[in-house]
């Protein structure tokens, strides 16, 4: 299928979406079910190429994986290889996750390299050192990462950054191992906590204490469950954003309130009138925007996915915005770039920016962002790098002036539902050329 887009700025975009489960949440899930020898069945699942990708790897491994509709079975119950393909590298980055799953199954196993966007190092230092400590002998090459353990033993693990792959495969490989395993510093994103609660039905004893720590006693087996998965927090605020960057309204349906309040209040902030009811969630502008300072953080913080439309929505408020991200030292990179490709002002600093110093000071990392508006955009070709940036690239051509052309949708593919039709039918003219 063609991967660029021809986009027209079309006027307001109105419309519902409703979103469908977190790409964020749906692949760790059907990771999980290999810890279990009967089948878990996943509802509400995305059509994005994240869950192609992962369902690739697992039936590689001889995993039955059978999709109808938006729902997915996942059936580890059959033999099961222990090393994922090295055709595998660098797809997405959720083969590091199988590692503890294929460990119980085997005793050792390896996955390559893994991937995903280029927003900043990207490192695996925390699930190495996790596993490690569960009792897995871990080697790192450049092909990728061998493991072998026999038994994996609970273990006290204080992460140093509350990653949320790591606190994943902490919950995951902490399941079924001998004994309790205290994790502290844990990520709480709500698709973390998805995970959690899939995982209690799975069987697994899991409980959240205050202070981001989690306790897991390890059982012995556990079973296939079944589970309905909440929208997308990040795809419902990238609509919402949609709506309000062009004059229309859009109305989101499917996401929970609670995951998305950070959202609402910065567009809150910014002038945007919010509408919250039980069955959707809206965001119009009456007045003109207004700019706005803040720095991306862990859940509850302003999520770090939800920078990149917010700084398109920056350049179209009035005055100085400041954006300063404290999860990913270069994911402001990549929306700078589609920004200024399109006229729009932006300009990044190495220096923390509002909010708290971060790890990133003194880093040489520009991590700051200070963007200039209302800036006039105009239509560009463009590249885009990831799974957020190429949305905003979308969101930036549908306000500019003349056509756009964005290449390299197959990121933005990989993260968002079907986004070519729902973009179209909130009235933007897209062609794929
Ligand atoms: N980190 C390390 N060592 C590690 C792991 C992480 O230093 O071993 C650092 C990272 O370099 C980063 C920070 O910890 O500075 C946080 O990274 P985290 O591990 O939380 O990111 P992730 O689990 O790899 C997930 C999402 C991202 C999302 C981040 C933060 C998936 C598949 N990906 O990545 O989603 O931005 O959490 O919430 O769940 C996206 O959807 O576009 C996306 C990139």
């Amino acid at each position: 299928m063609s991967d660029t887009w021809e986009v027209e700025p079309s006027g307001p975009l109105t419309g519902d979406v409703e979103v469908a489960g977190s790409k964020n949440a749906v692949t760790k899930h059907m990771v999980a079910a290999l810890l279990a020898n009967t089948p878990s069945t996943i509802a509400n699942v995305p059509d994005v190429g994240d869950v192609a990708i992962t369902t690739s790897i697992l039936r590689s491994l001889g995993v039955g994986v059978e999709r109808d509709g938006s729902t997915i079975t996942v059936d580890a119950g059959g033999p099961i290889a222990s090393e994922v393909p090295v055709e595998y590298t660098g797809l997405n980055r959720i083969s590091i996750l199988m590692l503890g799953p294929l460990l119980y199954r085997s005793g050792e196993a390896f996955v390559p390299l893994p991937g995903g966007d280029k927003i900043g190092r990207r490192p695996i230092d925390f699930h190495v050192s996790a596993l490690r400590a569960f009792g897995a002998e871990v080697i790192e090459t450049d092909a990728g990462v061998t493991a072998r353990a026999n038994p994996l033993v609970g273990a006290r693990i204080d992460l140093p950054y509350p990653s949320v792959m790591a606190t994943e495969a902490v919950l995951i490989t902490g399941a079924l191992a001998e004994g309790r395993t205290v994790l502290t510093g844990a990520a709480t994103e709500p698709e973390v906590l998805e995970l959690a609660l899939f995982l209690q039905r799975m069987g697994a004893r899991i409980q959240r204490q205050p202070g981001r720590r989690f306790v897991i006693d390890g059982v012995e087996r556990t079973r296939g469950a079944e589970t309905t998965l909440a929208g997308d927090r990040l795809e419902a605020f990238s609509y919402l954003v949609a709506g309000l960057i062009s004059g229309g309204q859009v109305r989101v349906k499917g996401c929970p309130q609670s995951a998305l309040t950070t959202a609402l209040t910065t567009l809150q902030a910014m002038g945007a009138d919010i509408r919250i009811t039980d069955e959707y969630v809206a965001a119009q502008q009456h007045l003109p925007l207004r700019a706005v300072a803040l720095h991306t953080d862990t859940h509850p913080g302003f999520a770090t996915d939800w920078q990149s439309p917010l700084l398109v929505l920056m350049t179209q408020a009035e005055g100085m915005s400041v954006l300063h991200e404290t999860v990913f030292e270069d994911r402001v990179r990549y929306p700078a770039g589609v920004i200024r490709a399109m006229g729009g002002e932006i300009e990044l600093f190495d220096t923390c920016l509002g909010g708290p110093h971060c790890r990133f000071a003194d880093r040489n990392a520009k991590h700051s962002a200070v963007v200039r508006g209302v800036s006039k955009l105009v239509g560009a070709d463009v590249e885009i790098p990831d799974v957020r940036a190429g949305f905003s690239g979308v969101i930036a051509s549908a306000v500019a002036d003349g056509t756009s052309h964005i290449s390299g949708v197959r990121h933005l593919e990989r993260g968002y539902d079907q986004p070519f039709e729902r973009l179209t039918d909130l009235g933007l003219t897209l062609r794929r050329v």
